[in-house]
């Protein structure tokens, strides 16, 4: 009776679909995962954000970005700071990106962020079943249901796993399932993932991490490396100058997937 009744519903003309309700049902959607760096600490110096937002990640009525309550907002830096809430954010990686995609591919219509990254977490907090996998995959399903094509995952993450030999050894088996992982559960087999490979002139652990992340090949896969970029005066996370280029690098890395498909 009940299942007849919801048959009447969809078939109803005045049914309006979730994609209608809203004027961004086309948007190009972004997952951002990992940890502090892809979170954004640009800018915090002694637990607190000078405020400096730089050209390159102002606001734009075509960037939005989901709360953690689950809206859609206009995004604004720090853009993560409902999501990674027990620390200080400031600049991420994030809006630089979203402002050089829009700037490159104007036709690309009103982007939707999904910050899910949170400091200091390990890639074993990222596997599936785990807390911050639930979270990222119930973030990104609601996104979806505004209306809109699932474009990217945008990953940094890694340093957290540098504590010890082993860990350090097992990342890459880990970090691969969580790709393969995601991608089944998103019913998205060749969603593009953008990974950043920390930076070379890092201890021995560090080495076999960045190694881990340069030796895994999957399809639709890119891999942009953050040596060179600088640390800011804390020497632990990218500077606000660091990040606006990093997510310079990581749109031309989403604009080379566009343009290989055509
Ligand atoms: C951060 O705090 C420490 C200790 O209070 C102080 O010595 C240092 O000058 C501060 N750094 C900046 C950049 O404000
Ligand atoms: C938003 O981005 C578009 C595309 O880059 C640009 O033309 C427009 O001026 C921007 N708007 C604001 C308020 O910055
Ligand atoms: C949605 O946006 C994409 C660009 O990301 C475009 O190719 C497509 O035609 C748009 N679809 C509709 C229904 O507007
Ligand atoms: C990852 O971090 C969690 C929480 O801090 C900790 O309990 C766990 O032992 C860590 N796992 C690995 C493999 O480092
Ligand atoms: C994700 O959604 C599922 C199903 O609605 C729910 O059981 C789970 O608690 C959610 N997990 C998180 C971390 O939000
Ligand atoms: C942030 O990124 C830089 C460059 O890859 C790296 O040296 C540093 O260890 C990272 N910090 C954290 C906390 O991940």
């Amino acid at each position: 009776m009940l299942a007849y009744i919801f048959l009447i519903l969809l078939a109803h003309p005045f049914y309006v679909s979730p994609a209608n309700t809203t004027p961004n049902g086309n948007k190009s959607i972004f997952i951002l995962a990992g940890q502090s760096n892809m979170s954004g600490r640009g800018g915090v110096v002694n637990n607190t954000f000078d405020g400096y937002i730089p050209p390159q990640c102002q606001s734009n009525s075509s960037i939005l970005r989901l709360t953690k309550g689950l809206s859609w907002e206009v995004a604004k830096e720090p853009i993560h700071q409902d999501i990674d809430y027990y620390a200080i954010c400031g600049i991420g990686p994030g809006m630089s990106f979203a402002n050089s995609i829009l700037k490159n591919d104007p036709k690309i219509g009103v982007i939707g962020l999904v910050p899910c990254a949170v400091g200091s977490t390990n890639i074993s907090q990222w596997s599936k079943g785990s807390f911050y996998y639930s979270q990222m995959l119930n973030r990104t399903r609601i996104a979806l249901q505004g209306g809109g094509t699932l474009k990217s995952l945008l990953w940094y993450q890694g340093e957290s796993d540098t504590l010890n030999v082993e860990d350090a050894k097992l990342y890459k088996s880990r970090l691969q399932k969580f790709f393969i992982d995601l991608r089944y559960d998103l019913k998205a087999p060749f969603l593009p993932i953008i990974q950043v490979a920390l930076a070379t002139e890092l201890g021995p652990y560090k080495k076999i991490i960045r190694q881990a992340q340069l030796g895994i090949h999957l399809r639709n896969m890119k891999t942009v490396d953050a040596n060179g970029l600088k640390v800011g005066p804390d020497y632990v996370h990218l500077s606000t100058q660091a990040q606006v280029q990093l997510g310079q690098m990581l749109a031309n890395a989403f604009l080379k997937f566009a343009s290989e498909k055509e």
